[in-house]
């Protein structure tokens, strides 16, 4: 340990900042070693002074001025873990305007102000870190942005919300009603303040962002992405699912034109309309999606539990790696912010984040695919009324949008010519989003049909 001493302002202390503040006080040592210099913690700035704190934090550091911290010349760097885009995007700001490096975990921040953000450090000379805005404690954006540098992804497949994972996780398993997983993922502290950002594919959306900026230089905008929340997913779904051989898993992820990867042993390719563009001279393309996806059970993905996170990430050179851990939760969190500290106090992460360019207008000339025009094969599940004609008038229209059946299941009604309405399973092969959206507006006019259709994306 050789260097000065490095100030910390903390601007948020709950249930991640806790973690982080525990760390620095309780492994000091460690983490002096690892900088080479002391992280000394100078400031907390919480909303309720009067609420129980981890005891190690002294109490006279404790304080609701968050401008104090900032202006703070004895300060070097600002923990933004407040969240969300008021309060947080003006403390960021300021803090690189005071000439502080900014550690943050705010994916919604960076995926909706990312430009604004990053050009504020550039000007500054300051540095922004943010590990732990995506996948908690799973060191992705530096597999992404350093270890994985000689190569272009080509597409990144990941799980990338905890809460949403541990909730399909607990209706699977263990037959857990949704709202019961939820509840049960609030206590334990994985999800977000306002939990629909995690069931709706919000959050997972905002974290597919910041690893498209840095994969493909794309600045995509929260409505490029195409969203699909595991809200919309019926128990029904999960054992119809089961029975094929699928598991559902809420997937962020981004497939490049011409992209193929092999699965189970066979060579696929979604997102593939990308690829004719690409080839008869267009920038190249990036789809962008999260949705609920059917896996084969015996996919990696298929086999991440509980509120882990898991990123596969195929790049041109090195091939498929998968990066897997705790994707939330206080310590896994803690964990990469306390990461991105030490960089600072090393001195890498400033070299690093000037060389890397992030959010900057030397983008790398992808452009973001149309939603429409990505391929995949399709789960369907329809609630018909039972009577002849009705599985006709289905197909007449799959076929008229070009689309194939790949599979159809559709159980006996308990009691025999009571005329429904019953469940009724189709996947079909490849077919293009937009077709298939086209079909399903027309089944679901059709008067046979009960309720609109549940649809997801299979992963093969
Ligand atoms: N609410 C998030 C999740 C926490 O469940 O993954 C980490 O961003």
């Amino acid at each position: 340990m050789n260097g000065d001493t490095i100030n910390i302002a903390l601007v948020g202390c709950g249930t991640v900042g806790g973690g982080v503040a525990h760390v620095l006080l309780a492994h000091a040592d460690r983490v002096a070693r690892r900088a080479g210099r002391p992280l000394a913690l100078r400031r907390v700035v919480v909303n309720d002074p009067a609420k129980p704190r981890d005891p190690l934090i002294p109490r006279e550091i404790i304080s609701t001025d968050i401008e104090a911290a900032i202006r703070d010349p004895n300060v070097h760097i600002v923990v933004e873990l407040v969240g969300g885009l008021g309060v947080a995007k003006k403390v960021v700001l300021d803090s690189l305007a005071a000439g502080k490096h900014v550690v943050t975990a705010n994916k919604a921040l960076l995926a909706d102000a990312g430009a604004e953000v990053f050009e504020a450090a550039r000007k500054a000379e300051r540095t922004v870190c943010f590990e732990a805005a995506v996948a908690g404690g799973v060191p992705v954006i530096r597999a992404l942005g350093e270890s994985l540098a000689a190569n272009q992804v080509t597409a990144i497949q990941a799980i990338l919300n905890g809460t949403s994972n541990f909730i399909l996780t607990a209706m699977a398993e263990h037959g857990m009603s949704y709202s019961r997983a939820l509840a049960e993922a609030q206590r334990l502290g994985y999800a977000e303040a306002d939990p629909t950002l995690d069931v709706d594919g919000s959050d997972a959306a905002h974290k597919l962002a910041i690893l498209a900026q840095i994969s493909f230089g794309v600045a995509a905008k929260p409505h490029e992405i195409a969203r699909q929340g595991i809200d919309t997913i019926d128990a029904m779904d999960i054992r119809f699912a089961n029975e094929l051989g699928y598991t559902i898993k809420l997937l962020a992820e981004a497939w490049t034109g011409g992209h193929t990867h092999s699965t189970n042993g066979a060579k696929l390719s979604r997102g593939g309309a990308a690829s004719a563009a690409h080839a008869n001279g267009g920038p190249p393309t990036v789809a962008l999606h999260v949705a609920p996806v059917l896996l084969r059970h015996t996919d990696l993905l298929a086999q991440v539990r509980g509120a882990y996170n898991a990123v596969l990430v195929y790049g041109d050179i090195v091939g498929e790696t998968l990066y897997q851990g705790p994707g939330a939760g206080q310590m896994p969190t803690a964990s990469s912010v306390v990461a991105d500290l030490i960089d600072l106090g090393v001195g890498r992460a400033q070299r690093t984040f000037a060389a890397a360019k992030l959010w900057s207008r030397e983008g790398r000339g992808f452009t973001v695919e149309p939603p429409e025009r990505v391929r995949s094969r399709f789960y369907l599940r329809l609630q018909v009324v039972d009577k002849p004609g009705v599985l006709a008038d289905i197909t007449r229209i799959l076929a008229d949008e070009e689309i194939s059946i790949s599979s159809l299941v559709q159980h006996e009604a308990e009691e025999d010519g009571a005329g429904g309405p019953v469940p009724l399973v189709i996947v079909t092969h490849y077919a293009a989003t937009g077709k298939f959206r086209k079909a399903l507006e027309r089944i679901n006019a059709l008067s046979t049909t009960a309720a609109p259709a549940v649809f997801f994306s299979m992963g093969d």
